[in-house]
């Protein structure tokens, strides 16, 4: 299992080293990230988040458009990379989070622990291969591959042979609940069972990490509802640990052990529904907390 660390990380869209310190410094007196778009033209992404994943947590990140979701999720895979800041991951079970994660610097030290921002090509790419996993929102699945094709794709680069891939997509498809439905394209059906397919792919690499954005946001209310169980129910099993972006405060709620809420790239709080609803931090949190059904 494995913890993840995001700390004082920010992301200005397109500016350079000079034109991003002025943007932070603008952001550091309390500026918004709209003023700082109308008054720069620079988009800010994220704005000094420090938060601490626990292993085997499944997070939810909250907020509205707009607010850096996406933007947070693609930093643990490095497909975004920082203006500024320090992901790291600890990669080794531990009962609750150990002192050491507190600071990237002590945490650099441990053996355990991979600094995200300072893996070169080859090791970056072993590491998406290895540790996270996605599931995306419009599924993402190969047209021209078949439904096992598609989940057992991941495990090309393993050096298995092609009947032990397809022996373990196979399980992976009958534990989303696909039967007989492996030689059939991606187009032949409907979406919430390709994104049972997707949710398949991402769990044959068996990797400790999966990152889901939006996952189930383009499904109907019943299969979403389905899937939301789903995930729950194999969650029980796998232990792993999950970042999953909603807008829904109720897919948040039902889903998340703990929900982070952003607003306007900044970390506006981290706690569990309880928490949030209790002692929500501003108004917007509370809104979001009223919006529940
Ligand atoms: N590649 C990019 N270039 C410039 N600005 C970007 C880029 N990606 C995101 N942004 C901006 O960063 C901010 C955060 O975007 P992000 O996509 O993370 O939001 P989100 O919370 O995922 O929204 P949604 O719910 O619509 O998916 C937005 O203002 C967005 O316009
Ligand atoms: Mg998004």
């Amino acid at each position: 299992m494995t913890h993840i660390c995001l700390e004082n990380v920010s992301k200005i869209f397109g500016a350079n080293h000079v034109e991003s310190n002025k943007v932070l410094s603008l952001l550091e007196q309390g500026m918004s990230s709209n003023q700082v778009l109308q008054s720069t033209g620079y988009s800010v992404g994220l704005y000094n988040i420090n938060l601490a994943i626990k292993a085997g947590e499944l997070h939810c990140i909250m907020g509205l458009s707009g607010s850096g979701k996406s933007t947070l999720i693609r930093h643990i895979n490095r497909l975004i990379d920082p203006t500024l800041g320090k992901i790291w991951i600890d990669t080794q079970h531990s009962e609750g989070m150990p002192e050491y994660l507190n600071s990237a610097e002590r945490a650099a030290d441990q053996p355990n622990v991979i600094n995200v921002l300072s893996l070169s090509d080859k090791p970056l790419q072993q590491f998406r291969q290895n540790n996270v996993s996605m599931v995306f929102q419009h599924f993402g699945l190969v047209p021209h591959m078949t439904v096992i094709q598609n989940v057992a794709y991941g495990l090309r680069v393993r050096k298995l042979s092609k009947s032990e891939r397809h022996e373990i997509a196979h399980h992976w498809l009958h534990e989303v609940g696909l039967e007989n439905i492996d030689n059939s394209y991606p187009d032949e059906l409907s979406g919430g069972m390709q994104q049972r397919v997707g949710l398949a792919r991402a769990l044959a690499v068996d990797t400790s990490i999966l990152l889901m954005d939006e996952a189930f946001s383009a499904l109907d209310p019943l299969i979403r509802s389905q899937l939301q169980d789903q995930l729950l129910k194999l969650q029980e099993k796998l232990n792993k640990t999950i970042v999953f972006i909603t807008h829904d405060i109720d897919e948040a709620v039902k889903l998340g052990n703990r929900i982070s809420i952003l607003n306007g790239g900044r970390l506006v709080q981290t706690g569990t529904s309880q928490q949030l609803q209790e002692h929500p931090a501003d108004d917007y949190v509370e809104q979001f907390m009223l919006a529940r059904h």
